[in-house]
C-alpha cells in the first residue's frame, strides 16, 4: 500500500513566474501529489463557450515536471457568474425560500437540469483533454457536496424534480396519502402537482413529507455527482473521488461513494472541535489547540467505509483556520499528529490545504504550509518531517479488521433530525458517544453501514439509534458470531417515518417491547444499578428477555442473553464501559487524551493531551506519535 504526502494548490491565484519554484519547493519538502483546479471555472471558460485550458496545461507540465502526480479538480462547485445569466434560476433557495446569493461558492440548485448538463459539458472537457494524460493521476468531482447546508434546496427546479420523485416512489396519489398517514389534520392530497416542499408551514410538516424529501435530497446529490461521472468514466482510468466533510450528514455517502473508487474527506480537527461538537467547556479548552481525540478518526474510519477501504485526507489543517468562531494555532507536533493518525487509519494519501496562504478574498485568514510572503508557516516543517518518517516506514502495514464494528446509517440521521423528540437526542452524537467510548477502551473500530454484511471475527457490533433495520439484517447480525447491541431507538419507525406495529424493537428471537420512551433535560440522569447513568433517551421495556444492566429502581436497560442485545437508553461515558466489559472487552480506560490504532502488524499511540501521557511504560509528549510492533508489547 502506498502512503504519501500532497498539498492544494490554486495555480491560478499566483503569478505564473512563481510556479516552477512553488512545485521545486513542495517535491523538496517530500510532497508526491497535488490537487489542482477545483473552483478555477471562470479562467478555464471565461466567457461561455471560450476555453483557456491553456495555462492549466502549461501548470500540469510545471508541476509534473517536479515529479508531483496531479489530483484534477471539476470545477463544478464554483459556477462562474455568467452561468447565472444563462440560468437565472439555477440558484438554491433557502428553507425562507429566498434564492442563495452570487459571491462565495456552492450556489447552485442540485436539481437544476441547466446547471447538470453544464456540468457535464465541463467534464466531459476537461476528461477529453486529461483523460489520458498520464500526469493526472487521480480526479475530484466538485467540492464538498453537502457543505454550507448546501444539499436541501427550496427551488422551483428542486419541488419540480420532488414531485416525479414521489409519482416514482408511490405511483398512485392514494398510496402517498395512506403512506404519510395524510388523513392526519385534513393533509390529504387529490394530485401530485398539490404537494409542496416541506416548508413554511405554520407548525412542523408531517414528518413523512420531511423524510421523503430527505430522502429525495441525498438521491439528487447522487445523481448529481454520477453526472460527472459518467461523463468522466469513458475518458479515464484515472480513479475518481470526492472530497466529504466533517459531521455532514445531509446526504447518504455510502450511496455517492458507491459510483467513486476513492473516497476523500477534510479534516480540520481544530475548527471541528470550535464548532461542530458536543462537548464541555473544560473538553474544549484541554483540547483547544489538538482537536477532539476521536473526531479525526471517526471519520477517518467513515470514509474508509465509504471509499470501500480506498480513502485520503484531501484536505489536512495545517495551522489556523478561518471559519471557525475561534481559531487557535495547532500545539507544535499536531500537524505530523493528525497525518499519521490518518496514515495508521490506512490513508493512502494526506494532502494539506493549502500551499500558500492567501493574501486576498474569503480565506485570507487560513493558514497555508506557507506564508503569504512564501516564508515557511509552521507546518511546513511537520509535513517535511513526516515524509521523512514515512520514508523510513516499512511498506508492508495494511488495515486489518478491527475487533470491534460500529453501524452507521445515514438515514438515521434525517429520522431524528425530522423527529427528535427531545432537543438533545442527535444521531451524530450517539454513535459517536459509542465510538468514543470503544476507542477510549483502546479499541481498533470498523464502521460498516446499516445492512451491510458482516464479516465474520467481530467480538462486538454496536448498532446504536438505527430508526429501521433494513429487512433481514437483524437475522444476519445473530449470525455473524458477534456479539450485538441494538438500541436505543432501534426500528421505532417504518421508513415512512409511522410507529410500527407490533410495537418496537421487533428484532427476532429477543423477546422485548418498548412500552414508552421519554427524552430527558441535561439537568436529568438516570442512575444505573452498580455505575453509570442514562441521559437525553430512556425507554421502558416490557418482556421477557434477561436483564443485564438495571436502573437504581429497576428498570431494564441492558436486556437479552443471545448474540442480539437491546439497550434502552443513551448511555454515558461509565455507562459504556460497564456495557464493553459486559461483553467482555477491556473495560480499563486509556488515559485522556491517548489514542491508538492498529495498522497490520503495528501498533500506534496519539497522544491528543496537552501534557506528557504514560501507558504500559511507554511515554508519550503532548502531540506524540509512537508506533511499535504488537508483538514486542
Ligand atoms: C474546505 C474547502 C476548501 C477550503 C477549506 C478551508 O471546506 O473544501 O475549499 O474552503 O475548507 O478550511
Amino acid at each position: 500500500m502506498t502512503r504519501a504526502l500532497g498539498v492544494c494548490y490554486y495555480p491560478e491565484h499566483w503569478p505564473e513566474e512563481q510556479w516552477p519554484e512553488d512545485a521545486r519547493r513542495m517535491a523538496e519538502t517530500g510532497i508526491e501529489w497535488v490537487r489542482i483546479g477545483e473552483f478555477a471555472w471562470s479562467r478555464l471558460e471565461p466567457v461561455p463557450g471560450d476555453l483557456r485550458f491553456d495555462w492549466l496545461d502549461r501548470a500540469i507540465a510545471v508541476l509534473a515536471d517536479a515529479g508531483l502526480k496531479i489530483v484534477l479538480g471539476t470545477p463544478t462547485a464554483t459556477p462562474p457568474r455568467w452561468m447565472l445569466t444563462r440560468h437565472p434560476d439555477m440558484l438554491a433557495h433557502d428553507a425562507q425560500g429566498r434564492p442563495r446569493g452570487f459571491g462565495s461558492r456552492r450556489h447552485y440548485c442540485l436539481s437544476h437540469m441547466g446547471y447538470r448538463e453544464e456540468c457535464r459539458r465541463i467534464a466531459t472537457l476537461l476528461g477529453e483533454r486529461y483523460g489520458r494524460d498520464p500526469r493526472i493521476h487521480a480526479w475530484q468531482i466538485d467540492n464538498e457536496y453537502g457543505c454550507h447546508h448546501t444539499t436541501l434546496s427550496f427551488s422551483p427546479a428542486a419541488l419540480n424534480r420532488f414531485r416525479g420523485w414521489l409519482r416514482d416512489r408511490y405511483g398512485t396519489i392514494e398510496a402517498l396519502n395512506a403512506a404519510w398517514g395524510n388523513v392526519f389534520w385534513s393533509m390529504e392530497y387529490g394530485a401530485f402537482d398539490e404537494i409542496g416542499l416541506p416548508h413554511l408551514t405554520v407548525t412542523e410538516p408531517n414528518p413523512a413529507h420531511v423524510m421523503a424529501f430527505r430522502r429525495f435530497a441525498s438521491d439528487e446529490t447522487v445523481a448529481f455527482n454520477r453526472v460527472q461521472v459518467d461523463a468522466l468514466r469513458p475518458l479515464t482510468d484515472a480513479p475518481l473521488s470526492h472530497n466529504y466533510m466533517g459531521r455532514v450528514l445531509e446526504f447518504d455517502h455510502f450511496a455517492v461513494g458507491a459510483d467513486l473508487e476513492i473516497a476523500t474527506w477534510d479534516s480540520y480537527p481544530i475548527g471541528f472541535l470550535s464548532d461542530r461538537l458536543e462537548a464541555d467547556a473544560a473538553h474544549k479548552q484541554r483540547f483547544l489547540r489538538q482537536g477532539d481525540p476521536d473526531m479525526q478518526a471517526f471519520h477517518h474510519d467513515l470514509y474508509r467505509a465509504v471509499g470501500r477501504g480506498r480513502w485520503w485526507v484531501m484536505e489536512q489543517q495545517p495551522g489556523p483556520v478561518n471559519w471557525a468562531p475561534f481559531n487557535p494555532a495547532p500545539l507544535d507536533g499536531m500537524v505530523r499528529l493528525w497525518t499519521w493518525e490518518a496514515f495508521a487509519h490506512g490513508a493512502e494519501v494526506v494532502s494539506y490545504f493549502r500551499w500558500r496562504q492567501a493574501p486576498f478574498a474569503q480565506e485570507q485568514m487560513h493558514a497555508g504550509l506557507l506564508r503569504p510572503d512564501s516564508a515557511p508557516a509552521p507546518g511546513l516543517a511537520e509535513a517535511e518531517t513526516v515524509a521523512q518518517e514515512l520514508a523510513a516506514f516499512p511498506g508492508d502495514a495494511t488495515t486489518v479488521q478491527a475487533p470491534v464494528a460500529l453501524a452507521f446509517d445515514y438515514a438515521s440521521a434525517w429520522a431524528w433530525e425530522t423527529q427528535p423528540q427531545g432537543a438533545d437526542f442527535d444521531y451524530f452524537r450517539l454513535v459517536f458517544e459509542a465510538y468514543r467510548a470503544l476507542r477510549r477502551a483502546g479499541l481498533s473500530v470498523d464502521i460498516l453501514p446499516v445492512g451491510a454484511a458482516i464479516p465474520e471475527g467481530y467480538r462486538l457490533v454496536l448498532v446504536p439509534g438505527c430508526a429501521a433495520l433494513p429487512a433481514g439484517w437483524a437475522e444476519r447480525l445473530a449470525e455473524s458470531g458477534a456479539v450485538v447491541i441494538l438500541g436505543p431507538r432501534t426500528n421505532a419507525k417504518t421508513p415512512e417515518m409511522a410507529t410500527p406495529l407490533p410495537l418496537p424493537p421487533g428484532i427476532p428471537g429477543l423477546d422485548v417491547t418498548v412500552t414508552r420512551v421519554e427524552s430527558l433535560p441535561p439537568s436529568e440522569a438516570r442512575l444505573v444499578e452498580g455505575g453509570g447513568q442514562v441521559l437525553h433517551w430512556a425507554e421502558s421495556l416490557e418482556g421477557g428477555a434477561p436483564v443485564r444492566l438495571a436502573g437504581t429502581g429497576g428498570a431494564p436497560v441492558l436486556v437479552g442473553d443471545g448474540a442480539l442485545r437491546y439497550l434502552a437508553g443513551w448511555p454515558d461515558a461509565t455507562l459504556w464501559g460497564r456495557i464493553l466489559s459486559d461483553c467482555g472487552l477491556p473495560s480499563e480506560a486509556l488515559p485522556d487524551g491517548l489514542r491508538l490504532r492498529d495498522l497490520g502488524a503495528w501498533r500506534f499511540a496519539f497522544n491528543y493531551a496537552p501534557e506528557p501521557v504514560t501507558w504500559q511504560g511507554r511515554t508519550l509528549p503532548a502531540a506524540g506519535v509512537a508506533w511499535w510492533l504488537r508483538d514486542t508489547e
